[in-house]
């Protein structure tokens, strides 16, 4: 196969929901159909329970679950399909946004009970940044939810992007009868079946083939053609343009557990989604076609055995073709590092990779030369771009609590951070240290591995911060002023970037209205 056969049979997407809304469930019965699994519960959920967490053996579990099921790939319908698993919980979000930098387009499960859910504005936002396609999965069918138009519009509203229905619900709950395939004009009808796949799809010529008054009782025949009517009166044709433009999200409906609707999905999924596209760097848009490798690293995952201290570093093939054992440069080191020990992911294994291509995700180990956001190349001097930094939600000062071990402390910091578990921030006056984390539960999480990998004893005290924002100005003079002004709140992040530390809102706000010169920016890339 040319190089250009296998870019153009690679879809590499993420799953994306909020917790319990059933991406697990799906996942799972994506790769049923793909043959890359045989029986349902084998994929793992990478949920981390905060509720029940007992000890620390449940995180470090989670921890090798979802180096397991963080990419996996499958072929279907002669396509290579990469999906990337993204963490539920809250408190690893900024590990789904820099997941969601390695895709080419996302599945977004929604619960039809819930409906639209917090983490999923969150993370649909995310997808705006970059204009990813969309596509929407209503789950959960087999419960009584909300009307299907009342969720579109949700959906619609909170989410900010325009929807155009694929398929149709016929019932819901208990009175659930099928799903009435809108794109391709076939009636999937419903039977509960947790185990195999189900291919009993009637085939019809549109609503009003008679063919549905033998199939479905009359009322429901009536409502479904009433209703079928007012989606194509209401929502404009599908369009792939405007939803590869990440402008509009085709939708689905199902029941993941029941393997329902789930096939209507993936084959229009095989259909419209894209394969890799061009990428910028800090000096060009790169071409996947192009000869020569380049990948970025997205997610690093550390000291799965505390015994070795090596990582995988996941990178993103973006263009050329990567090989096992050649000599990548390292784009920030400026250094050339050799990769013999590289690992492709086919569904729940992990196996030897000889070559990859752009779409594919690789597994490198690494001893700690990697950092996320890093780019490999054959020669390309750019990093990759978009890999941003979010300003975290919670900040806390590193106290060492053991000053024999102060160097295994900053060690083990720049490692952890290197992951991208945290984000570290040093104050330019008496170098104090403050973490910022999206959630309570990275303190921990650090705290505990600090402890145990790197034998360092460090306390998380509570601090006065409200936001980081990096700070940038069109003169360099105002930003000296600026600086000079507010050194007690000036920090720098773990690049080198200049950063406000805010102690509140109402006070940011009025540092915002008294140095208009000033940009504040709550992303790490502007
Ligand atoms: P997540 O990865 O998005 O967090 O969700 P997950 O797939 O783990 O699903 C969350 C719960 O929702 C699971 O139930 C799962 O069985 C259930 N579920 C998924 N799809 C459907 C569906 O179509 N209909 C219904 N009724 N339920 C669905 P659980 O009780 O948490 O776990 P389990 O014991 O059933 O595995």
């Amino acid at each position: 196969m040319t190089l250009e056969q296998e870019i153009g049979r690679r879809r590499t997407f993420g799953i994306i929901a909020h917790p319990d809304a059933g991406k697990t469930t799906l996942t799972e019965k994506l790769l049923l159909f793909g043959g890359a699994i045989q029986t349902a519960g084998a994929v793992k959920s990478n949920k981390i329970d905060i509720g029940t967490r007992s000890d620390w053996m449940d995180i470090e579990k989670q921890r090798g679950i979802s180096v397991a099921t963080s990419v996996m790939g499958f072929e279907y319908k002669e396509l290579k399909i990469n999906i990337l698993d993204t963490p539920g919980h809250k408190d690893f979000a900024e590990d789904t946004y820099r997941t969601l930098t390695a895709v080419d387009s996302v599945i977004m499960v929604i619960d039809c009970v819930k409906g639209v859910e917090e983490q999923t504005e969150k993370l649909m936002e995310v997808c705006r940044m970059r204009n990813t396609p969309v596509i929407c999965f209503i789950n959960k069918l087999d419960r009584e939810g909300q009307d299907a138009f009342t969720l579109l519009d949700e959906i619609e509203e909170k989410l900010g992007i325009k929807v155009r229905p694929m398929s149709w619900p016929i019932g819901m709950g208990k009175s659930l009868r099928g799903v009435y395939n809108i794109y391709e004009n076939n009636l999937n009808l419903y039977e509960p079946n947790k185990q195999k796949r189900v291919d009993d799809v009637v085939e019809i010529k549109g609503v009003d083939d008679p063919e549905l008054d033998k199939r479905l009782p009359e009322g429901l025949v009536k409502e479904l053609r009433e209703e079928i009517e007012l989606v194509n009166g209401v929502y404009d044709e599908f369009n792939a343009e405007t939803y590869l433009k990440g402008e509009v999200a085709p939708v689905f409906f199902g029941s993941a557990v029941n393997n329902f609707g789930v096939r209507e999905l993936l084959d229009c999924f095989t259909q419209i989604a894209p394969p890799p596209k061009s990428r910028e760097t800090e000096e060009r848009e790169i071409s996947p076609e192009e000869k020569k490798f380049s990948g970025f690293i997205f997610k690093i995952h550390a000291n799965m055995d505390p015994k070795h201290r090596n990582r995988i570093a996941f990178v993103r093939v973006c263009s050329g073709k990567f090989e096992r054992g050649s000599n990548y440069y390292h784009v920030r080191d400026d250094k050339k590092i050799r990769f013999s020990n590289a690992t492709a992911f086919m569904a729940q294994q992990k196996e030897t990779v000889e070559e990859a291509f752009p779409g594919d995700i690789v597994g490198l180990y690494d001893t700690g030369n990697l950092k996320i956001g890093d780019t490999l190349s054959e020669g390309e001097k750019g990093l990759y771009k978009g890999i941003p930094s979010f300003s975290p939600e919670m900040f806390r000062e590193v106290i060492n609590m053991d000053a024999m071990k102060s160097k295994q402390l900053d060690k083990g910091l720049n490692q952890l951070m290197d992951e991208g578990l945290a984000q570290l921030f040093t104050f330019e006056l008496g170098s104090r240290k403050v973490v910022g984390t999206v959630g309570a539960l990275q303190f921990e999480v650090l705290q505990h591995r600090l402890l145990n990998e790197y034998g360092a004893n460090a306390k998380f005290e509570p601090v006065n911060i409200y936001k980081a924002c990096w700070i940038s100005s069109k003169e360099r003079a105002k930003l000296d002023a600026f600086i000079k002004d507010k050194q007690r709140h000036i920090a720098k992040d773990k690049e080198g970037k200049l950063v406000f530390m805010a102690e509140s809102k109402a006070w940011l706000q009025m540092v915002q209205d008294n140095f208009p010169d000033i940009e504040f920016h709550f992303i790490s890339e502007f």
